[in-house]
C-alpha cells in the first residue's frame, strides 16, 4: 500500500476540534477593528520578489534565507518572466495594494488585513512555515496619536479575549538619518571587538549592524549592553515624538517598558517600534509586533505618506488561549431532530426548513443517514445538541413532534405542530439570557 502523503513541516491544519476557537477570536478582532473605523482589505497571497526585497531589505533574514520564491512565470505573452514569492508578511503588499488602488496619496487610511503568510524557518511551537496574521496598517497620520491608538487595540483585544501577562516593550529607532549615524557608531563600536563576535554578528557588521543589538546569544550580552544606546542618539523630533507617545500611553493606562534594544527583523522601520510579549510560550514569546514605517511608501513608488501599523501571529494567541484554559463559548446545536420511519424523514425535512425559515438563529441538525431510535438518540446525544426534535409515525398521526431536554433533566413533552415555532422561540430567547 502506498505511504500516506503527509502536509508540509511546519503547515498545519486546523482541526474542526480547533476551529470555534479561531472562529471566536476572529470575531473579536473583526469587531473590535470595525468598531475602531477600520476597513479590511485583501491581498493576493503571491507578489513579485522584488517587492520584498525593496520593502523588508534585502539583509534581512526573511528575504535572505525563508521567502519561498516560485517557478519564474510571465505574466502575459511577450513579457519577461519574473520571480514571485509567497507573501512573508502583509505590510509591503498593502502598501503596494494601497498606492496600485489611489487609496493612499492625500488620504487617511485605517485597514487590516488576515491571512496566511509564509516563512522557511525552522519550526517549532508557536513558529511555523504557514502561519497566520491579521495585520493593522495606517497612512497619513504623522503624530504619536495613531501609535497609541494602535497600541491601545491590541491591549483591548487581550482584555477582551481574557488573556493575561502579555507585556509591552516599546522603542524609537528615530529618522532613517539619525539612524544612520547611529548605525556608523555601532558599526566603529563593534568592529573594535571583532574578535568578541559571534558568526552571525561578524557578517551582520556591515550590512544590519542594528540586528546585533537583538542577538539571542548569551555570550554576545555584555558586549551588546555596552553598546552605544540609541536613545542618546535619536534626533530631536523622534525623541518628542516618542516622548509624546509615552505621555499618551500613560495617559490611556496603558503600561510599557523602554527597551532600547528592541529593533525588529524588518528594515522599513522608523520611529516608534513595539513588540506585545509573554514568557508563557517559551523562545516564541513575541504575539503581537510593529511600528512605524514612515519612509516605504515613497521607498515603494508613492508620494511621501506617514504609516504605522503592527501584526499578530494568530498561532500564537491561540496557543496562549489555550495555555490560559480560556473556555471558548459553546458552538453546540440547539436541536437535533430524529427522524424514525420514512414518513418522519418525508415530513421532518420539510418540517426543519420551515423552522429555519421562522427561527434564522435555529441551530438545527437533522439526522441523515438512517439509523432505528437508538442510534439516533445516541447521535443527538454525540453531538452536544440542548434538545431532541423527536418525530416518528406514531406523532406524525397526532399531528405532534416530541421535545426531550438532552443536558437537562426533564421529561420529553409533545408539542402540536402549530405551537412548535412559538414555543422554540421561547427557548431560545431564554438560553441566550442565561
Ligand atoms: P513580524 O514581527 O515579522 O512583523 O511578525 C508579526 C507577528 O507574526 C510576530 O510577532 C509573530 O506573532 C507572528 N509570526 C511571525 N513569524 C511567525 C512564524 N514563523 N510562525 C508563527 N508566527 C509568526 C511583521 O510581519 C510586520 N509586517 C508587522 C507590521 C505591520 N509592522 C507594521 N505593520
Amino acid at each position: 500500500m502506498a505511504n500516506n502523503i503527509q502536509s508540509i513541516r511546519g503547515m498545519h491544519d486546523i482541526l474542526p476540534d480547533s476551529t470555534p476557537l479561531w472562529q471566536h477570536f476572529e470575531k473579536i478582532v473583526r469587531t473590535l477593528l470595525g468598531n475602531y473605523g477600520y476597513n479590511e482589505i485583501r491581498m493576493p497571497l503571491v507578489e513579485q520578489t522584488d517587492l520584498f526585497k525593496r520593502a523588508v531589505g534585502e539583509v534581512t533574514d526573511i528575504v535572505e534565507k525563508e521567502m519561498y520564491i516560485l517557478e519564474n512565470r510571465k505574466d502575459s505573452e511577450g513579457s519577461e518572466p519574473f520571480s514571485m514569492a509567497l507573501r512573508p508578511e502583509g505590510t509591503a503588499g498593502c502598501v503596494r495594494a494601497g498606492i496600485q488602488a489611489g487609496l493612499i496619496f492625500n488620504q487617511q487610511q485605517r485597514l487590516w488585513y488576515a491571512g496566511p503568510m509564509f516563512r522557511a524557518e525552522r519550526p517549532q511551537k508557536g513558529r511555523y512555515r504557514q502561519f497566520t496574521q491579521i495585520g493593522v496598517e495606517t497612512f497619513g497620520f504623522a503624530g504619536p496619536d495613531i501609535d497609541a491608538e494602535l497600541i491601545a487595540i491590541s491591549a483591548r483585544l487581550w482584555k477582551q479575549l481574557g488573556l493575561r501577562n502579555i507585556h509591552l516593550e516599546i522603542n524609537s529607532l528615530g529618522t532613517l538619518e539619525a539612524r544612520q549615524a547611529y548605525r556608523q557608531l555601532l558599526v566603529d563600536y563593534f568592529s573594535d571587538q571583532q574578535e568578541l563576535l559571534d558568526e552571525d554578528s561578524k557578517r551582520r557588521l556591515h550590512t544590519n549592524p542594528l540586528r546585533i543589538l537583538d542577538s539571542k546569544n548569551p555570550a554576545m550580552r555584555e558586549l551588546v549592553a555596552a553598546a552605544p544606546n540609541l536613545h542618546e542618539h535619536l534626533d530631536t523630533e523622534s525623541a518628542e515624538h516618542f516622548s509624546q507617545l509615552q505621555s499618551l500611553l500613560d495617559g490611556m493606562g496603558i503600561p510599557y517598558r523602554l527597551n532600547p534594544r528592541l529593533v525588529r527583523g524588518l528594515d522599513y522601520y522608523s520611529r516608534t517600534v513595539f513588540e506585545w510579549v509573554t514568557d508563557e510560550l517559551g523562545s516564541q514569546g513575541t504575539v503581537c509586533a510593529g511600528g512605524r514605517y514612515d519612509g516605504l511608501v515613497e521607498q515603494l513608488g508613492g508620494r511621501p505618506t506617514p504609516a504605522c501599523g503592527f501584526a499578530m501571529g494568530v498561532e500564537r494567541l491561540i496557543l496562549l488561549l489555550e495555555t490560559q484554559n480560556i473556555p471558548t463559548p459553546a458552538t453546540a446545536p440547539d436541536l437535533f431532530m430524529i427522524m424514525a420511519g420514512d414518513k418522519a424523514i418525508q415530513a421532518g425535512l420539510g418540517f426543519a426548513e420551515q423552522l429555519r425559515d421562522n427561527l434564522p438563529d435555529l441551530r438545527l441538525v437533522s439526522n441523515c443517514g438512517g439509523g432505528n431510535f437508538k442510534t439516533q438518540m445516541k447521535r443527538a446525544d454525540k453531538s452536544g445538541a440542548a434538545f431532541a426534535l423527536i418525530l416518528g409515525e406514531n406523532e406524525i398521526e397526532r399531528g405532534e413532534i416530541g421535545l426531550k431536554p438532552l443536558r437537562t433533566k426533564g421529561e420529553q413533552i409533545n408539542l402540536p405542530f402549530s405551537s412548535l415555532t412559538a414555543h422554540l422561540s421561547q427557548l431560545l430567547e431564554n438560553a441566550k439570557q442565561h
